[in-house]
């Protein structure tokens, strides 16, 4: 019999039904340290008693009432990323996909209204991840997400990321074109790899971009609210995108998403040019305000940075010391990725056993992406439940 959930995933047999803090608790009573926060999602970790306040608190007053209507959530979200980031306006999605799509008709619309109807292609880049709408998928350009769903959508061209800067860079130059609209990119590719993208090489695009005339989209769905070290990656690099999509963390587990944009870049989306039912509706406000509220709090991203700097390290010396299991480690702040000698998906059964919770990416490695309120001790659970896993591996191999 067909099952009665669509089986698109591959799912893990365990049943999480509790969460707090960094921990998760399964059905059976079993406990997890949490390194995979649902995919970069649970940021502030989980039950944390602002969020669910926030959210029970509005529960209890008006749950939706469409965009026909003014929702003063959405003015005090959109400020509030407007004052800490370089954007001029903001747009709430419920998701990350719904986020990238935006952005790609934000920017095919900035150049129609700008006379330019022929600039309508978006260039991403191999390794990238964009959700999985048609025009997601398109971009994300990955044969395995595309196949069967008919011709890719029109207008996605897709660059090479070997992390030679100065090849990749003349690779795009050849795919760039008088019908370039915009780059896509994610400043740290997430589902790719935890492929962090050279800083010469993102500070190169933008400057491609302003003699072009492209806009720069960043894809900070996973790299953003804090998960790096700052509120968001690029402010690393000192250069700003005209487009920013964001989800997950902005959410700490409630559907939500956002695309931010300079007024130049968003000037083509004049009224009736885009809406969504559910996108910035109260419920997700109430939560959106409190966890931006707690990523720009003092102190917030100092944590995030010593937590990280610690994992960082400890991190290097446990690859130094299981040399038959891990390569190596990559990535920034507390989006950190291990390179694998042994098939990711062994290493994080065997995780899973020695009750930590870690996530695959692509290019065979384990992704800790842990909440970003993780404490030092936590950390150093999470290190030695990481050890242990790799021993039980070394053991049986
Ligand atoms: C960089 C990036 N973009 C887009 C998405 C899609 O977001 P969603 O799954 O919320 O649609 C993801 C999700 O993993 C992501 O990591």
């Amino acid at each position: 019999m067909f099952p009665a959930l669509l089986p698109t995933y591959n799912r893990t047999d365990v049943a999480f039904v509790r969460g707090e803090g960094s921990y998760l608790f399964a059905e059976d009573g079993q406990r997890y340290l949490d390194f995979g926060a649902g995919i970069a999602v649970n940021a502030f970790g989980h039950g944390n008693p602002k969020l669910v306040g926030a959210l029970t608190e509005q529960a209890g007053k008006l749950w939706h009432t469409s965009n026909l209507y003014r929702v003063p959530g959405q003015e005090s979200l959109a400020a509030k990323l407007v004052a800490n980031t370089f954007a001029d306006t903001v747009f709430f999605t419920n998701s990350g996909a719904e986020a990238c799509e935006l952005a790609f008709k934000m920017a095919r619309r900035h150049h129609f209204v700008n006379g330019n109807p022929e600039r309508f292609h978006i260039i991403s880049f191999e390794g990238a991840f964009h959700g999985r709408t048609l025009a997601g998928i398109a971009a994300t350009g990955n044969t395995k997400y595309l196949e069967g769903f008919g011709p890719k959508a029109e207008g996605f061209d897709q660059a090479t990321l070997t992390g030679d800067v100065a090849r990749d860079l003349e690779a795009l130059k050849a795919l760039v074109n008088e019908k370039t609209a915009a780059l896509i990119i994610e400043p740290v590719q997430g589902e790719g790899g935890v492929r962090p993208v050279a800083a010469d090489f993102l500070r190169a695009l933008r400057k491609l971009c302003d003699d072009k005339g492209i806009l720069l989209i960043f894809d900070e769905i996973q790299t953003g609210m804090g998960r790096t070290g700052k509120l968001f990656a690029h402010e690393w690099l000192g250069i700003e995108p005209d487009i920013m999509c964001v989800a997950k963390g902005i959410g700490g587990g409630f559907p939500l998403g956002a695309t931010l944009a300079t007024a130049d870049a968003a000037k083509g989306m004049t009224a009736g040019t885009h809406g969504s039912t559910y996108g910035g509706n109260p419920l997700a406000m109430a939560v959106g305000n409190a966890a931006v509220d707690l990523a720009t709090a003092p102190g917030f991203l100092d944590h995030v940075n010593k937590v990280a700097n610690y994992l960082n390290q400890q991190l290097g010396a446990l690859v130094a010391a299981h040399p038959a299991i891990f390569d190596s480690v990559r990535g920034q702040g507390m989006m950190l990725g291990l390179k694998m000698k042994v098939p990711n998906g062994d290493f994080i059964t065997a995780a899973r056993g020695a009750g930590i919770v870690v996530l695959p990416a692509g290019d065979n490695v384990v992704r800790l992406l842990p909440p970003l309120t993780l404490s030092e001790a936590e950390a150093r659970e999470g290190l030695e439940l990481l050890g242990k896993a790799a021993a039980k591996l070394e053991a049986t191999a």
